[in-house]
């Protein structure tokens, strides 16, 4: 058992493990059992089936709920630093998928000022610039836009700040730095924040006046803000918010988490043209051989070939076609080259249509937006 990383919401190293990641949070995994029961409301999507949305808080008690015609409001977010890629899309178009299938409101936080407070190269009038940029991205993956709310927090303040003080008063500085790993030379904006991102757990039971329940779609690396957010949402008069939790998109360059600011060559931005994500996919690391002669007599390892995951986790959604790419991969029947190329072509094809949605996404982007 590997256990020699750290996932926090303020840094992921070494190679995670997502098994013994469910023990460490004390989260569920999504099982078979689950599965069937989701399967009822609408087809499983891709990311389920695959296990790349694998573990949970209280998925089940929010169906129950909302058997019961108690339905759930989505909340999720994103911190406005730098230009979108597909790692960030990914569990995007998981919440559009619920949003889909329930009918659901949700609400979209923008953190312009936890990006603010976190890299010192960032003012406020970029991380906001950053904000209504990457919105774009999320009004292009077809949100509806009656069932929807995006908000910048530094714009949306006046209505959250009574439920985050109220939050703050029930956080210890103790837990905060057990919890994400902050020491004394952390600024206090940054030991603050995470009571701003509880707050969107409860706008809808706010807006409606009894309690809603929330259903958080994100990327496991954020359970730390949430599991805070569970053990005072009570004491607040709410309910407990449940989650949904991915695995981190690999990059092409392997095993680790998307990164903006490292890996701009391995990292596939939703603006790029077609020459450059021509180039950053036929650069991928893969599971190829040293020679075409070897791989044709021993095959590839589809394991841990980053060209093969992009499929698996986004851009393949048909499992027969997944498993004979698999097959051909490990018979040496395909070789990289080729991968890469039908991988290309896909990811093209994607972007080529959210770019366009995202130019016309700029004519409708206030109607998603509240102020206060
Ligand atoms: N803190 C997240 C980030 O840095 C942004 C965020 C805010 C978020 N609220 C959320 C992500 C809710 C997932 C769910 O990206």
């Amino acid at each position: 058992m590997n256990n020699e990383f750290v996932v926090t919401p303020y840094g992921v190293s070494g190679e995670v493990d997502y098994d013994v990641l469910i023990q460490r949070f004390g989260t569920k995994r999504i099982d078979e059992p689950l599965l069937k029961r989701i399967s009822k409301y609408g087809p499983l999507h891709h990311m389920l089936r695959r296990q790349v949305f694998y573990s949970h808080r209280d998925l089940e008690w929010v169906l129950d709920e909302y058997d019961k015609g108690n339905r759930f409001a989505l909340y999720t977010g994103r911190g406005p630093s730098g230009p979108i890629h597909l790692g960030h899309m990914m569990p995007w178009t998981f919440t559009k998928y619920l949003q889909d299938v329930f009918k659901v409101n949700l609400w979209f936080q923008l953190t312009d000022d936890e990006k603010f407070m976190f890299y010192d190269h960032l003012t406020l009038e970029d991380t906001k610039k950053w904000g209504y940029e990457n919105a774009l991205d999320i009004i292009a993956l077809g949100f509806d836009q009656k069932l929807t709310k995006i908000f910048l927090d530094t714009e949306y303040i006046k209505t959250m700040y009574p439920l985050a003080i109220r939050a703050a008063k029930k956080i210890n500085f103790s837990t905060i730095k057990a919890v994400f790993g902050f020491d004394n030379s952390n600024n206090i904006g940054s030991i603050f924040f995470t009571s701003i991102q509880t707050v969107p757990c409860f706008l809808e039971s706010m807006e409606k006046g009894r309690k809603v329940p929330c259903l958080i779609p994100c990327g496991i690396d954020q359970d730390p803000h949430f599991r805070i957010t569970r053990d005072v949402a009570e004491g607040l008069g709410y309910y407990k918010p449940a989650l949904v939790h991915a695995k981190l998109m690999p990059s092409l360059a392997g095993a680790e988490k998307m990164s903006t600011s490292t890996k701009a060559d391995t990292t596939i931005f939703t603006t790029d043209d077609k020459k450059t994500v021509k180039k950053k996919v036929m650069n991928a690391f893969t599971g190829g051989r040293v020679s075409v002669e070897e791989q044709r007599k021993l095959g590839g390892n589809p394991d841990i070939c980053s060209v093969f995951q992009y499929q698996a986790y986004f851009f393949e959604p048909d499992d027969a076609k997944l498993a004979k790419l698999q097959a051909d991969c490990r018979s040496g029947g395909i070789m990289c080259g080729e991968c890469k190329t039908i991988l290309f072509e896909k990811v093209w094809k994607f972007l080529e249509e959210h770019q366009r949605r995202r130019e016309k996404a700029k004519d409708v982007v206030q109607e998603f937006f509240i102020r206060d």
